[in-house]
């Protein structure tokens, strides 16, 4: 499959998205929306595939939505339109764990669509900023709900009410952000990890992401008990009885995702 304004590639049984509208930072647009959930979720049903990471260039993750795209829209446009939802949440569909690999600027649509995936990791130079009150906008893609959950209220508004851009060691202090790399290193580290998770049994995989993305729909108990469920479920699986037998067997376990 080809695309316009995203390159994908395979390295094992990892996926990589790349953002690719450089003269525009990596603005993001219908069309690379488009092309975005189209290729999540044709990995997400690719039995091959167990981690996906998305990323941009060295310069910007992204630069947020498209300004000049969504300059002339109306209240009619957007609301008839379902600007937004109608097709950036066809990446809470992903069920397969999902990495941002934050370089350079993740601002506004950019810092949404990172906080979209299941974790962040940064390079030295990530800039995470929610400038949309300088365009008269609020944040649109979960922006208010996403980064209030992630980083606290306080730090919340003083990001989304300013527009002030946070460093990668702001970022990973208040929690928005899993772990920090020399920019030369992030994508290999990141495929390192992405890896780590891919050759974990899929299912338990997919599970820990169900349950943990619970946490943030739910109250404790209820989200506990969906827990338990899913834990209950893993005795279910051929991986289950094949991670136990091989840790107790001393030898490295073979899994199926089954
Ligand atoms: N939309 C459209 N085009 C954008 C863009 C965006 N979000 N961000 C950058 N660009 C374009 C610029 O217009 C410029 O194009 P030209 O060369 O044709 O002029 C090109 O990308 C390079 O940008 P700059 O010349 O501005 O580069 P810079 O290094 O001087 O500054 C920047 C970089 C600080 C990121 C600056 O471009 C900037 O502030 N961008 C806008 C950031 C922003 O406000 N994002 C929020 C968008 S609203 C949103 O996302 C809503 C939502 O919640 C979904």
């Amino acid at each position: 499959m080809s695309y316009n304004t995203i390159l994908t590639e395979v390295e094992g049984k990892v996926a990589i998205i790349t953002l690719n509208r450089p003269q525009v930072l990596n603005a993001l647009n219908d069309e690379l929306m488009d092309e975005l959930g189209a290729a999540m979720l044709g990995f997400d049903a690719d039995d091959g595939i167990g981690c996906i990471i998305v990323t941009g260039s060295e310069k910007a993750f992204a630069a947020g939505a498209d300004i000049a795209a969504m300059a002339k829209h109306g209240f009619q446009d957007v609301y008839r339109g379902d600007f937004i939802s109608r097709n950036w949440e066809q990446i809470k569909r992903v069920r397969k764990p999902v990495i941002a690999a934050v370089s350079g600027y993740a601002l506004g649509g950019g810092c949404e669509l990172a906080m979209m995936c299941d974790t962040i990791m940064a390079a030295d130079n990530a800039k995470f900023a929610q400038p949309e009150v300088k365009l008269g906008i609020i944040p649109g893609a979960g922006g208010t709900q996403r980064l209030t959950r992630a980083v606290s209220k306080a730090k919340a508004m003083d990001l989304a009410l300013t527009g002030r851009m946070m460093d990668a060691v702001e970022a990973e202090r208040a929690g928005l952000v899993a772990r920090i790399f020399p920019q030369a290193d992030l994508i290999v580290e990141v495929k390192a990890i992405a890896k780590t998770i891919a050759d974990m049994p899929l299912i338990t995989a997919m599970m820990v992401k169900e349950s943990i993305n619970a946490a943030y729909e739910t109250t404790l108990s209820e989200g506990i008990r969906f827990e338990r469920r899913l834990f209950h479920a893993c005795f279910a699986t051929n991986d289950q009885k094949e991670g136990m037998a091989a840790f107790i067997e001393k030898r490295p376990a073979k899994f199926t995702n089954s």
